[in-house]
Parts: C-alpha cells; sequence; structure tokens
C-alpha cells in the first residue's frame, strides 16, 4: 500500500497509462480523483475502481481550459479535503507529417494541451500542495521530448517543454515539500499505439524492435513507476526524468 491515505489525481484517466495509472493508486491505497476530457471514459474507470473496492471522483475537465482546470482542482479539494499526489498524463498527439506540413491548428492544439496543459494543472496544484503542507507532481513526458521524433514535430517539441517545465517546478518546490518529477514511456501497449498499428502495416514488429527488451511496455509498468515516485519511498527525488522505456535508449548489439 504505497499510497495508503493518499489522495491521488490523474488527468487523462479515461484510458490507457492514465486509467492504468488510476487502477494502481487505488490498489495502492488511495482515494482517486479521475479526470478526463471524455467523461463516459473517467466513468469506466471508476467503475473498475470500485469493483475493485476503491473509491474515486470523477471530473470532466480539458485541460488546456484554465476554468476547467481551476474548477477540477476545487472540486478535488471540496471532495476529499487535499490532494497529495497526480500525474498530469493527458495529452494531445498532434498528427504524422513533416515539419514544414504541419497544419497551424494541429501545432495549436498539441501545445495547448500536452504543454500548456501541464503547466496550468501545475499552476494550481502547487498552490494547493503549499497549503496542505505538500504533495509529489509527475509528469507524462516522452523520448521524442529528448531526442527529437521525425514526423512529430509539434509533439517532440511539447514534450521537451514538460520536461522543463518539470526541473523549474522542482526547484522552485524543492524546499517546500513539493517534489515534481517526469516519466519518459517507452513504446507503450495503449489504444493510441494500437490504433496506430491497426493503420500501418509492420509498424508494431519496428517499434518492438527499437527497445533493447525486444517488446512493447504494459500500461501497468508505467503505473507502478508514477505510483513509485509519487510516493514516500520517493522522498529525496525530485526534478528526474525517469525512462520507462524497456532500454530503448541503450545500444542493445555487441561489437
Ligand atoms: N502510449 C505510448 O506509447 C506513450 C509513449 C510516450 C508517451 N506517452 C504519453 O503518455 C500519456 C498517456 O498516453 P496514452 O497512450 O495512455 O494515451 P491515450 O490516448 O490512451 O489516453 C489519453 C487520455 O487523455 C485524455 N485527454 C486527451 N486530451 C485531453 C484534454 N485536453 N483534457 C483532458 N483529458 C484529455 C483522452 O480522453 C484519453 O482518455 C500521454 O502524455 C502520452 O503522450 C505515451
Amino acid at each position: 500500500m504505497l499510497l495508503c491515505d493518499k489522495v491521488g489525481l490523474i488527468t487523462g484517466a479515461g484510458s490507457g497509462i492514465g486509467r492504468a495509472t488510476a487502477l494502481t493508486f487505488a490498489r495502492d491505497g488511495a482515494k482517486v480523483v479521475v479526470v478526463d476530457y471524455h467523461l463516459e471514459w473517467a466513468e469506466e474507470t471508476a467503475g473498475l475502481i470500485r469493483q475493485a473496492g476503491g473509491e474515486s471522483l470523477v471530473i470532466r475537465a480539458n485541460v488546456a481550459s484554465e476554468t476547467d482546470v481551476q474548477d477540477m482542482m476545487s472540486r478535488a479539494v471540496a471532495h476529499f479535503g487535499r490532494v497529495d499526489c497526480v500525474s498530469n498524463n493527458a495529452a494531445f498527439g498532434g498528427g504524422f507529417a513533416p515539419l514544414p506540413d504541419v497544419e497551424e491548428k494541429n501545432w495549436q492544439r498539441c501545445l495547448d494541451v500536452t504543454l500548456k496543459g501541464i503547466w496550468l494543472c501545475m499552476k494550481y496544484q502547487i498552490p494547493q500542495m503549499l497549503k496542505q503542507g505538500g504533495g509529489s507532481i509527475v509528469n507524462i513526458a516522452s523520448l521524442s521530448g529528448v531526442r527529437g521524433e521525425a514526423n512529430q514535430a509539434p509533439y517532440s517539441a511539447a514534450k521537451g517543454g514538460v520536461i522543463a517545465l518539470t526541473r523549474t517546478a522542482a526547484a522552485e518546490n524543492a524546499q517546500r515539500k513539493i517534489r515534481v518529477n517526469a516519466i519518459n514511456p517507452g513504446g507503450i501497449r495503449t489504444p493510441a499505439i494500437l490504433d496506430y498499428f491497426a493503420r500501418v502495416p509492420g509498424a508494431e514488429e519496428r517499434t518492438a524492435a527499437v527497445h533493447a527488451m525486444r517488446r512493447l511496455g504494459e500500461p501497468e509498468e508505467v503505473a507502478d513507476a508514477v505510483a513509485y515516485l509519487c510516493s514516500d519511498r520517493a522522498s529525496f527525488i525530485t526534478g528526474a526524468v525517469l525512462d520507462v522505456d524497456g532500454g530503448i535508449m541503450v545500444n542493445p548489439h555487441t561489437l
């Protein structure tokens, strides 16, 4: 029970890594605020938490909207009294196109959800955590934000920004009992990537091959890392960017 008596909040908790994180938080003893743009997906996650004997609150919010994020935090605190552990996970991919072909509306929407959304969430989470005496935030970034990604300029730029924002928030709050870290997942078996595999023949095998482990990750493998970083067991970790990637960043070949 890593998160016994804590209150967790996860954005984008209606699917994939966010849903797995919500279920993992509940299994680890937390009460969970399940946030998603798609209300019915969030309600499905809450149903799974309920079936497992956990407690949750569903909130529909668009993380790119300041009024939605403000309302999300007010309702979470009104219901559970505090928010200890957060995973800012919601993102919008921005499509696949070479940089000159990216349409401005895709650039804008990707940056609004994936980068501005993380800033807005922390803008309202940090003051609440200061008021209650501490907390822990884990932002979901991506390796694309570290090494770039062909045909994903807006997404890579936004995720690079998420890493910079994470380190900035960690620096500002290190002496105020608020820890802020990020996770770079590798290829994780979620609806978003499965949809891509269904459309592009051979993509699943090629994606598995870039991991030293030669397989994709499961959403629960990222969720476990989020729960650990949110827990008191990670009490001396802040400003870290943890790759949960089956070894994408190491060379699996010998000379
Ligand atoms: N799956 C992967 O291989 C992978 C790899 C690297 C990084 N990531 C990152 O992990 C996170 C989760 O990815 P996933 O694959 O589970 O995605 P997913 O598409 O399965 O789920 C994303 C969830 O976010 C919600 N959402 C989207 N826009 C929102 C908004 N504006 N406000 C609130 N909710 C919103 C969606 O409704 C959905 O439920 C994302 O930040 C993604 O960039 C995923």
